[in-house]
């Protein structure tokens, strides 16, 4: 299956001490795009200190203006607050939804824990419409649960 390769590669870019955190978030999101056909635009956000919105972290794919996401705006905003895996199999069908490109038709979005709390996300938007599957999900809770070890 597609996914299984990449679980390794990541443990190896996590791993490396050598590199700053931002650089290996930023390897992971160029792994996972270049390696994943329904993955377009592949992306973090963290909590900004205390305040609750979102600030943009290393990411692969068209810039956005969205560097800053209050909590409860858009598909991001909404995982902040409920902690829980956000899959939008088409973006068009959502009210709560801030459009980054018109390309995008789907996009996932699974929370990051640290000692049990919602620090962070994984952000992926795809441009083919309902792409993800159990197996996205999985896989990419596997990426958090090791990125999280890191921060
Ligand atoms: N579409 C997201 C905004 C971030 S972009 O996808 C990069 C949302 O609705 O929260």
């Amino acid at each position: 299956m597609l996914f299984e390769p990449l679980k390794s590669q990541i443990e190896t870019i996590v791993s490396n001490e050598n590199k700053s955190v931002n650089e290996r978030l930023l390897e992971i999101s160029k792994l996972l795009e270049a390696n994943v056909p329904h993955y377009n635009w592949v992306g973090f956000y963290f909590r900004n200190g205390k305040k609750e919105e979102l600030i943009l972290g290393p990411y692969v794919g068209a810039p956005t203006d969205h560097t800053i996401i209050p909590f409860g705006k858009g598909i991001c905003g909404q995982v902040a607050v409920s902690n829980k895996n956000f899959v939008v199999p088409d973006v068009n069908a959502q009210d709560n939804y801030i459009a980054c490109s018109i390309t995008v038709k789907a996009e996932i979005v699974i929370p990051i824990f640290v000692n049990g709390k919602n620090i962070g996300q994984i952000d992926i938007d795809s441009n083919t419409l309902d792409p993800f599957t159990k197996d996205d999900e999985r896989f990419l809770e596997f990426v958090c649960e090791k990125v999280s070890s890191i921060l």
